[in-house]
């Protein structure tokens, strides 16, 4: 396996945390104990606890702020198997805002649920490493966890009984999503200055877990908080909308917009973008939440997009007296059965290189150039196309500044490669995160390399899920 480490730049900021041993796990040792923390009779959380199984010899500290006794109540009750078609049930007739007990019962459903998961989330951090647990940036996410999970798991979900418990509640759960919507790059950053303490394949289990069930806290939190908007202004976003799950998405309109977007991207960026050709069905349509089928199409066209236009400008580059031709189109084709509804995007941008293959679902890998390798005249034109560049470790080192520009909310100007409309590469996230969101609504996501020519990505998704995780 090609570990690269020489080139990668690594830089830490965990500071005199380096120092300390690698190998001590949350909790820390017993001198931490909380004064406030009472073993003997734990605070019950609100009616939704069915056990108490206390955290012994934890504290505050060990569960990153979190009351110990809340989370161990709350650790005690299994969440909620989620199915597309309870979420549909919890938010009435698609087309139609919900009635007042409609919305009060989707915000007890969600003020009992939330709290459940969010302590998983912190149980999860618990269990990492110390010196992990103890990165500036992987504890600020793991203390934001807890501080959700306080907040909530406090309230009480059977509190909700008017129209004004629910304002307060939905504008409590807008502030909680933004407050959580940079945690994943902020997560890869903290992960980055950690790779010496967790292995490669550690951290991407870690990631794909924290990310698999963040996408279903927050789609449990963005449904009630979409079902309370239609309540307000008496009207759903699509005629055939619960929420933010719509029973009619059209995959053709989907990828039309999508790539739209990517070849205005793609061709801000590199100068050029290729055709694309939409193939199968344009009246096929599946149930469920548009915006996580948008990201994975986003994602495989951007990638198809960048290696198209870079191989056909290699190759001139290369070849500069050769015959122009057109750059080759993108073929995407919309397949449906009974079960599924399935996407296949095919491109001519060169294939994966073997020794790449087995990098590209990790967190950070991407053969976009950093800034030294940039300047690196030797791995330029070495093979063919693109992607025979160079290859980076599985989360190597060399994209601090692409997370830190991420982090702080950066344009993307100057993140891996981009342009001031977004970036077009460079992050490593594309392919994990599209398989994470797939796998979530039960579906799968693949990519066939045929290196030399091109490659063939299938996303499937379930054309009337009944269940998700
Ligand atoms: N269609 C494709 N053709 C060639 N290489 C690809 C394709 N899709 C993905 N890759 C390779 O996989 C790597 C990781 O992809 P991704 O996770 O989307 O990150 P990024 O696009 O930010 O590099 C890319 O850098 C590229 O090397
Ligand atoms: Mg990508």
């Amino acid at each position: 396996m090609h570990m690269g480490g020489s080139r990668c730049g690594r830089r830490t900021s965990v500071g005199i945390l380096q120092h300390i041993r690698p190998y001590s796990y949350y909790p820390p040792p017993e001198p931490f104990i909380s004064s406030k923390f009472d073993a003997s009779s734990p605070p019950k959380a609100p009616s939704a606890v069915a056990n108490d199984v206390p955290i012994s010899a934890s504290s505050p500290i060990s569960t990153f702020g979190a009351t110990p006794s809340l989370l161990s109540n709350f650790l005690a009750i299994p969440p909620t198997s989620l199915t597309m078609s309870s979420l549909l049930y919890l938010g009435g007739s698609p087309g139609v805002p919900p009635s007042e007990a409609q919305l009060l019962h989707s915000a007890r459903f969600t003020a009992r649920e939330l709290p459940i998961r969010l302590a998983r989330r912190v149980d999860q951090y618990r269990s990492l490493p110390f010196i992990v647990g103890s990165n500036p940036y992987i504890a600020k996410i793991a203390k934001l966890y807890a501080s959700s999970f306080d907040s909530l798991a406090s309230m009480g979900f059977d509190n909700i009984q008017t129209l004004e418990d629910n304002d307060k509640f939905a504008a409590k759960l807008e502030e909680m999503v933004q407050l959580h919507s940079e945690n994943v790059p902020t997560l890869a950053r903290g992960f980055l200055e950690c790779k010496k303490y967790m292995s490669s394949s550690a951290i991407s289990t870690f990631l794909n877990g924290a990310i698999h069930s963040r996408i279903g806290i927050r789609l449990i939190a963005e449904q009630h908080m979409a079902l309370s908007h239609a309540f307000r202004i008496g009207k759903t976003a699509t005629p055939y909308s619960v929420g933010i799950i719509d029973t009619r998405v059209n995959a053709y309109d989907l990828i039309k917009q999508d790539s739209e977007l990517v070849e205005e991207l793609c061709e801000s960026t590199l100068g050029d973008s290729p055709e694309i050709k939409i193939e199968g069905s344009r009246e096929a349509t599946f149930v469920g939440v548009a915006s996580h089928l948008s990201y994975c199409v986003k994602e495989l066209l951007k990638n198809s997009y960048r290696a198209t236009v870079e191989r056909h400008l290699n190759h001139y580059k290369r070849n500069p007296h050769a015959e122009r031709t057109p750059i080759p189109p993108i073929f995407v084709s919309i397949a449906k059965s009974k079960q599924y509804l399935s996407i296949r995007i095919r491109d001519r941008g060169g294939g994966i290189a073997p020794k790449n293959l087995p990098h590209i679902f990790n967190y950070t890998f991407t053969t976009v150039p950093n800034e030294e390798e940039k300047g690196d005249a030797s791995i330029d034109d070495a093979e063919m196309g693109p992607y025979a560049m160079q290859s980076m470790p599985s989360m190597g080192g060399s994209h601090n500044d692409a997370l830190g520009a991420l982090t702080t909310g950066g344009s993307g100007s100057t993140i891996g490669l981009g342009s001031a409309l977004g970036t077009l590469a460079g992050l490593g996230y594309g392919l994990p995160m599209s398989r994470i969101y797939a796998e979530h609504g039960r579906g799968s996501l693949d990519i066939v390399s045929l290196y030399g020519h091109g490659c063939d990505t299938f996303i499937k998704v379930r054309a009337n899920p009944l269940e998700m995780s």
